[in-house]
């Protein structure tokens, strides 16, 4: 470390002040070469590296390609997006990339968002659980990443200007959890923030996004850069906490101008530059390692095994699978020959090789018939294909069908307008089990398909999201048992799109993107309100067989409690179990889901063998959002503690008394009658007045009712008397005794 690195960015000139902010081109910082300050390169991300190469805007150098992030959330594995993010850190450091851009955690709110193949979930205690996995993957390198994108980025169409219009509770209890999670435990150097507005402010310019609830509530240390292109007036978003614009817009003098004109603190100017230059100290040491190089075979290996661990059966009827290599094996689908391993659009990278499935059954030794029965760039069915693909079909013991959305279905920069796949495709497979009974169906797409039409004509059902470069081998792995399949859905898969709650307000209109849902998405509103679905969130089947058995919960604290379960492999084939524990709160003075995720453990077991493994719920864990309080609540009362394997899955139930946080809603000039006389201090309080200022109340209980539910002032003022007066001296008495007990504030 140079001494100049201890340079402090409020004692720079104005100019260069300003010039740290914003880029130099679209993938550097701007630096401050002569005082030892480089311009670091920062870049995409999110699962792999994206190193353009050149002023070619697509060619980027080759980087291995990992899993895109619905497969990778699919393993419901911390510890593996740990060892990715690891892998991907070697990467970048030996291609001088000082951040990679990357991992997106925004929730999957629909099943049509065009970038959900990028994202991890629709819950978001599994995305930040996985995410921080990653970013502190990554970041144990030396390298930093950038958590985006922040906040509430959940669609594609006219996603640069879009209001994404959400209420406190849904950001706070839907889209801000799993960034605050990853802020709080993983520390990410680097935060990006979402091209939308949040409630009518540009993300760029909200400083209760970015400094007040970011910096101010979860204490993040760490620098906060733009989607590129995402500014729209550097001064306001500087203001709003913003440290860096990219790429550069070419307007430095107009924050100079700013600072001299007193439209912009200098404190604020030097708080932000000085965000830059800690990050260039921070990347410094990595930056600096020479002749670098990491092993390109084993991160293909990486890429293999995080492959296998992203695959989700979902259907296994007769034991199909693993397939027996004895059978007579058909090979049908273009997807198995020339594979969609990953998404469009800021993504996409060039991998250092690829496998396909065909590829991977030869070098397995297996002998399959090949049909590719469809081509990836037509919609209608090929008459000529399908023929070849049912002779193949009637001639095999059993049919692996790979059906998928091809890469004109689905990429960043567009929403999707149906969940369906391709007609020429669902026509194939029908017209295949006709033929032979004996159908293994395996999915290739970055966002959820409907399966509910067509299942029935399979006995295997594989969801392979996008793999990656080592896709293909991957999937031959679980098809022949190598590998035992151990991915859950990171998503529910709806019957149907219009079972989807956000069907009424997707993706919204005039700019605005209303989450009329509110709380209730994904499983929250499928189990809520009991909608069937073809799979639900959580879901994933093994070759082995697991027991869950001697759940205990038990209270750590007051609001807090520890819950354990033996988990017991009981068959022949070694394997691994997830672990699922769901807080469903028995009563609530406001709608809550039926049930939400708290915790999760992904436990491998060998044949036979058992484990006990044992969860955390805190506080936060029984909380909702209360907007009154304008803060997390955890009311009193009986919480139902779930165990399983699913969200409909759910193995054993606990009830857990839980004492509550002692916060409540004072009373005030506007509490209706129910309230204070339900009240244990405002009631005694209501009862005397009553008696002294002979209120009469009406004997007739429809008026009693009516009159419960109205403001008290109201109650006693068409009883005749000077309701606002007496109430405000009552509110006077009331806080007078909370004093008393303490309970003022
Ligand atoms: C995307 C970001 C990406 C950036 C740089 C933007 O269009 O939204 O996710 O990191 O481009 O490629």
């Amino acid at each position: 470390m140079t001494e100049e690195s201890h340079t402090k960015a409020k004692d720079l000139e104005l100019q260069e002040e300003a010039s740290l902010t914003s880029g130099s081109d679209s993938w550097h910082l701007q630096g401050l070469t002569d005082k030892g300050y480089e311009g670091y390169m920062i870049t995409d991300g999110p699962y792999g590296l994206r190193k353009a190469t050149g002023s070619d805007v697509y060619g980027s150098v080759p980087a291995t390609c990992f899993p895109p992030t619905a497969g990778l959330a699919s393993s419901w594995n911390p510890d593996l997006t740990y060892q990715v993010g690891q892998a991907m850190g070697e990467e970048c450091v030996q291609e001088k990339v000082a951040v990679i851009l990357g991992p997106g955690i925004n929730i999957k709110r629909s099943p049509l968002g065009g970038r959900n193949f990028e994202f991890y979930s629709e819950d978001p205690v599994l995305a930040g659980h996985e995410a921080a996995g990653l970013v502190e993957g990554v970041q144990s390198k030396g390298v930093g990443t950038s958590l985006k994108h922040f906040a509430a980025n959940n669609q594609e169409t006219d996603r640069l200007r879009v209001s994404s219009d959400v209420d406190m509770r849904t950001l706070r209890e839907i889209y801000l959890p799993a960034f605050e999670y990853v802020v709080r435990n993983a520390k990410p150097w680097t935060i990006m923030c979402a091209y939308n507005k949040l409630n009518g402010v540009f993300s760029s310019e909200n400083r209760w996004l970015l400094t007040d609830v970011l910096r101010g509530e979860w204490g993040y240390q760490g620098m906060v850069m733009s989607d590129w292109g995402a500014v729209h007036n550097r001064v306001n978003a500087l203001q709003a906490g913003l440290n860096l614009e990219m790429p550069p817009s070419r307007t430095d003098d107009q924050v100079v101008q700013a600072v001299q004109a007193g439209k912009l603190d200098k404190e604020q100017l030097d708080q932000m530059a000085q965000g830059v230059l800690d990050l260039i100290e921070k990347a410094r040491p990595a930056m600096s390692r020479q002749d670098y190089r990491y092993d390109v075979q084993e991160h293909n290996n990486m890429a293999r095994r995080a492959a296998q661990e992203s695959i989700v059966l979902l259907r296994n009827e007769d034991r199909i699978l693993p397939l027996d290599p004895k059978e007579k094996i058909a090979v049908i689908g273009e997807f198995a020959r020339t594979p969609r391993y990953q998404g469009g659009g800021s993504s996409h990278i060039t991998p250092t090789e690829v496998s396909s499935v065909l590829g991977g059954f030869k070098e397995a030794g297996i002998n399959v018939d090949f049909a590719p029965g469809f081509t990836l760039d037509e919609k209608e069915q090929d008459p000529a294909l399908t023929q070849q693909a049912l002779e193949v079909a009637r001639g095999a013991d059993t049919v692996v069908l790979f059906l998928g959305l091809p890469e004109y279905a689905e990429s960043e920069g567009f929403d999707r307008t149906s969940m369906d796949l391709p007609d020429n495709q669902v026509a194939l497979l029908r017209a295949v089990s006709e033929v032979n009974d004996r159908v293994v169906a395996v999915l290739s797409n970055g966002a959820v398909v409907t399966v509910a039409d067509w299942m029935d004509n399979t006995k295997g059902l594989l969801e392979t999201w996008l793999l990656g470069q080592e896709g293909g081998r991957a999937v031959v792995d679980v098809l022949t048992g190598a590998a035992n399949p151990s991915g859950h859905l990171p998503e529910t898969i709806p019957v149907r799109l219009e079972d989807n709650p956000t069907i009424t307000s997707f993706p919204g209109e005039e700019g605005h993107s209303r989450y009329g849902e509110g709380v209730y998405v994904g499983y929250r509103y499928y189990d809520t309100f009991q909608r069937p679905v073809a799979f639900p969130f959580g879901f994933g089947l093994s070759y082995a067989d697991f027991a869950l058995e001697q759940i205990a919960v038990t209270k750590t604290g007051a609001n807090s409690a520890r819950v354990e379960v033996t988990v017991t492999n009981t068959s022949q084939a070694d394997g691994a179990q997830t672990v699922q524990v769901y807080v469903a709160p028995c009563s609530s003075r406001v709608n809550r889901p039926s049930h939400e995720l708290k915790a999760f453990t992904k436990v491998f077991l060998k044949a036979g063998q058992s484990s006990r493994v044992s969860m955390d719920l805190t506080e936060r864990d029984f909380a909702y959002w209360s907007t009154v309080m304008d803060g997390w609540h955890v009311e009193a009362g009986t919480y139902r503690i779930q165990v399983g394997t699913s969200s409909r899955d759910l193995v054993a139930e606990q009830d857990l008394q839980v004492d509550g946080d002692g916060r409540f809603i004072p009373l005030n000039a506007e509490s209706t009658m129910a309230e204070w006389r339900e009240n244990s201090i405002g009631g005694p309080i209501l009862r005397d007045r009553i008696e002294q200022d002979g209120i009469p109340l009406p004997d007739d209980p429809n008026t009693a009712q009516l009159f419960d539910t109205m403001p008290l002032a109201s109650v006693i003022t068409l009883s005749g008397g000077d309701g606002n007066g007496i109430v405000a001296d009552m509110v006077d008495r009331y806080h007078q005794a909370l004093k008393q007990q303490g309970l003022d504030s």
